[in-house]
């Protein structure tokens, strides 16, 4: 067997013939670089590393870019993926929420946004308060981060509970813990929320459960119910609108984790939606008990924290994982809110943390 890097190290030359100097595409062509290709020369340059290559092109490596490569990469989905050390919480965060101020989300600069992304990305969800109650101004927060992502229910949201979609979410009843959109092969990274009025009536209070939390709960105290819900497919469904059954083009466990990592990077749980176990029936019943356990642990009262959300507070929290629900209410509710793709937030999230340059230098590497 070869072991030997020299066609990865001449297929990532970051040269501006290599490299489209503005873009970052390959525009090198890939499978014309010969199969035997060997370094005719090398220099040490200091900080970085000359070659000459066997089919006479030369390039030039930095030594930041080479200790990337052989980095372990469990360590180092920091600047690739955004990943940050979760901060996980109960029900006792209610005394201590992570919260923006809209003024300072909404100022010119453009990483002004950052401190919510921040936010999210370290506990899951954010507050923006002082936010205008209007949809515009909910709105342009939201597309401060990223485009709000289209749905078969629309894009930005405004409504009330009269089931103009059909879907529970559009009712006044009780709403169970859950993640949305679980119908969706990739779900909605980010939802936001803003209660914009509650007239004539009472409830509704606003539940969100940290899923980290309560898998690595789950991880601990029963590692084998913990392993059937991050291994055994789950379909899911949206039916409820005429003409529509929107369903993944595959079955994905409740616990998704990154392979390349092991981290934990998505929950799926959203029991209304739920449709076929990928397990054999007269062996079903393993994912029920495993299941079981998640959704008691889930409704354990130290990890629900409960909120009355009022005009002005604008709720944005991260759908991959924290959960949400909510209480019964009376009354007349008007929300507004909508939904990020994942990818584009975490996008946005990294460029303003790291920066456009750190965030490129991980593209081949670790
Ligand atoms: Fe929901
Ligand atoms: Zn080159």
């Amino acid at each position: 067997m070869n072991l030997s890097p020299n066609i990865w190290l001449r297929d990532n030359c970051q040269c501006s013939t290599c490299v489209h100097p503005a873009t970052r595409q390959r525009l090198l062509h890939t499978f014309q670089i010969p199969q035997d290709i060997a370094i005719d020369q090398f220099e040490d340059a200091g900080d970085s590393i000359k070659v000459k290559w066997s089919d006479g092109h030369e390039s030039q490596y930095t030594q930041d870019f080479l200790s990337l490569a052989l980095a372990n990469s469990k360590q180092m989905t920091g600047v690739r993926q955004g990943t940050v050390e979760p901060e996980l919480w109960g029900a006792r965060i209610k005394d201590n929420p992570p919260i923006a101020h809209y003024d300072n989300a909404m100022g010119n600069d453009g990483g002004s946004i950052l401190p919510v992304l921040s936010n999210i990305r370290r506990y899951g969800f954010s507050y923006i308060d002082y936010t205008p109650a209007s949809p515009q101004a909910t709105e342009e927060l939201l597309s401060k981060i990223a485009f709000i992502r289209e749905t078969h229910y629309g894009a930005f949201y405004d409504f009330t509970a009269d089931l103009a979609s059909k879907d529970t979410a559009y009712t006044n009843i009780a709403l169970d813990a859950h993640t949305d959109t679980t119908y969706f092969s990739d779900p909605a990274g980010l939802q936001a929320f803003h209660l914009l009025s509650h007239t004539d009536g009472e409830g509704g209070a606003s539940l969100l459960v940290d899923g980290f939390k309560v898998a690595r709960e789950l991880q601990k105290e029963d590692p084998e119910a913990y392993n059937i819900l991050a291994t055994v497919n789950v379909h899911a469904h949206a039916s409820g609108n005429d003409g529509i059954s929107i369903q993944p083009y595959r079955g994905f466990p409740v616990f998704q984790h990154d392979p390349d990592s092991g981290l934990l990077v998505q929950v799926r749980w959203n029991n209304s939606d739920r449709a076929r176990i990928e397990l054999p029936v007269d062996q079903v019943k393993k994912w029920y008990d495993a299941a079981r356990k998640w959704d008691a642990l889930l409704k354990k009262k130290e990890n629900e924290y409960w909120e009355q959300l009022t005009p002005g507070r604008v709720l944005i929290f991260d759908n991959w994982r924290v959960l949400h629900g909510r209480s019964a209410f009376t009354g007349k509710r008007r929300i507004c809110g909508g939904y990020i793709n994942r990818d584009d937030w975490i996008s946005k999230y990294k460029i303003l943390q790291f920066g456009q340059e750190e965030v490129l230098k991980h593209l081949a590497t670790n």
